[in-house]
């Protein structure tokens, strides 16, 4: 079954060669873009289905290639102690922070945390997102972990949602009756067979960061995660230079995020190493922490994505806010933030069957927005309104 998107305003493809084309058409076969044409004049008396797009724009679907999608409650009274002066950590020790939401995840259903993230999904998708990064991390025991972990595989099957990579978090923070040390043990010997033998993720992630993991915890855990099969992603150097970046680099990881204190060798080390520095900007932005500079980073030409960081203290599924903060407040161009969210993206967060997504080219998975303006650039340029009109989701036209 073939479909034709014709008469684009303008075609944002983010293919290297071919970037930005005028009067062409997209022809989508199966769940792949099998071209892009000039005319589609040879497809007029075909049984291929005709979808005019109005004269709007069209860009690669999105990949949120970060995301904490499974928890309940939320914890927006911390914004009142955010503005007493009380920094992230503190108010983690004052009992807020993960703990509260591990707390209030524990205590939900199965089928309401999956009721849960599928209303995010669903968001994530009329924002233009196809493809996104789930992360367990809100159960801190085998048990729970695993729960989670369910649930997200639960919505890896259901239709007209973006696509998932399955990551597990069990290294996320300890709960009250364990430390640091009793809980690595616990996962090394307990949590990461059991989440192995389950099958049921395709990456391990750590937060590493002084106060959380060690750098010796995060690279048993890490190292051990990789034996048994899994992709590796790091939480690194959030709030301080906790030495994160070199392990990432050392270990050679998919992507070490938020990176914010990296400094500036290790950063080289990273790319070097073929790490995907993941930025975050959401995290600042609620936080109120120092603004992250983007500006050397880029004139070193080190790959660096941009997701989400959806959790509690980070609110939101849009991609377009996230480009909207790099455009407006990074004086980053509505290209290169385009690039973190799709090529970049990809880098880190390849889809398992292997398929190229992030760009619109022949042979990619058939995942593209169809925005409400003319203008690609429209794309980060709502942040309160999704820019997004329609979506093909792997072949499927959604309007919404
Ligand atoms: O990436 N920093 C660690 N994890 C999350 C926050 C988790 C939370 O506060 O619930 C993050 O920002
Ligand atoms: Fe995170």
């Amino acid at each position: 079954m073939r479909t034709i998107f014709h008469n684009i305003g303008s075609l944002q493809t983010m293919n290297d060669n071919s970037s930005i084309t005028i009067g062409k058409s997209i022809v989508v076969k199966d769940n792949r873009i099998e071209s892009i044409v000039e005319s589609i004049e040879e497809f007029e008396s075909s049984d291929a289905k005709l979808v005019d797009v109005g004269g709007r724009a069209i860009v690669p679907g999105f990949i949120d290639a970060h995301n904490h999608l499974i928890w309940a409650g939320d914890r927006f009274n911390e914004h009142n102690l955010r503005m007493q002066g009380h920094s992230y950590s503190e108010i983690a020790g004052m009992g807020g922070g993960i703990m509260q939401t591990v707390t209030s995840t524990r205590g939900r259903s199965d089928k309401e945390l999956l009721s849960i993230g599928r209303t995010r999904l669903s968001e994530a998708l009329r924002n233009g997102t196809t493809f996104v990064e789930a992360k367990s991390g809100y159960g801190l025991s085998t048990e729970h972990e695993l729960r989670l972990l369910s649930v997200v595989n639960q919505l890896k099957s259901e239709k007209n949602l973006p696509s998932i990579h399955s990551t597990w978090m069990g290294a996320h923070a300890v709960t009250p009756d364990q430390t640091y040390e009793s809980y690595t043990e616990e996962i090394l010997s307990e949590q990461l067979p059991a989440v192995l033998d389950s099958r049921l993720a395709e990456s391990a992630d750590v937060f590493c960061e002084p106060g959380w993991f060690s750098i010796e915890q995060s690279e048993d855990i890490l190292r051990a995660s990789r034996r048994g099969g899994l992709d590796l992603r790091m939480h690194v150097d959030e709030f301080v230079d906790g030495g994160g970046g070199e392990l990432a680099a050392e270990l050679n990881v998919m992507t070490a995020d938020h990176a914010h204190h990296t400094p500036m060798e290790v950063r080289i080390a990273m790319k070097e190493a073929g790490v995907i520095t993941g930025f975050l900007p959401g995290t600042p932005y609620f936080n109120g922490d120092q603004w992250p500079d983007f500006n050397a980073v880029q004139e070193m030409a080190i790959p660096f994505s941009m997701a989400t960081d959806f959790n509690p203290n980070c609110y939101t599924n849009s991609i377009p806010f996230i480009g909207s903060l790099a455009v407006q407040r990074n004086g980053m161009s509505p290209y290169d933030a385009l690039y973190c969210v799709t090529r970049h993206a990809a880098l880190s967060t390849p889809r398992s069957d292997r398929i190229e997504h992030g760009v619109i080219k022949e042979g990619a998975i058939a995942n593209f927005n169809i925005l409400k303006s003319r203008h690609w650039e429209s794309w980060c340029m709502s942040p309160s309104n999704s820019p997004v009109h329609s979506i093909c989701l792997e072949g499927e036209y959604i309007e919404f």
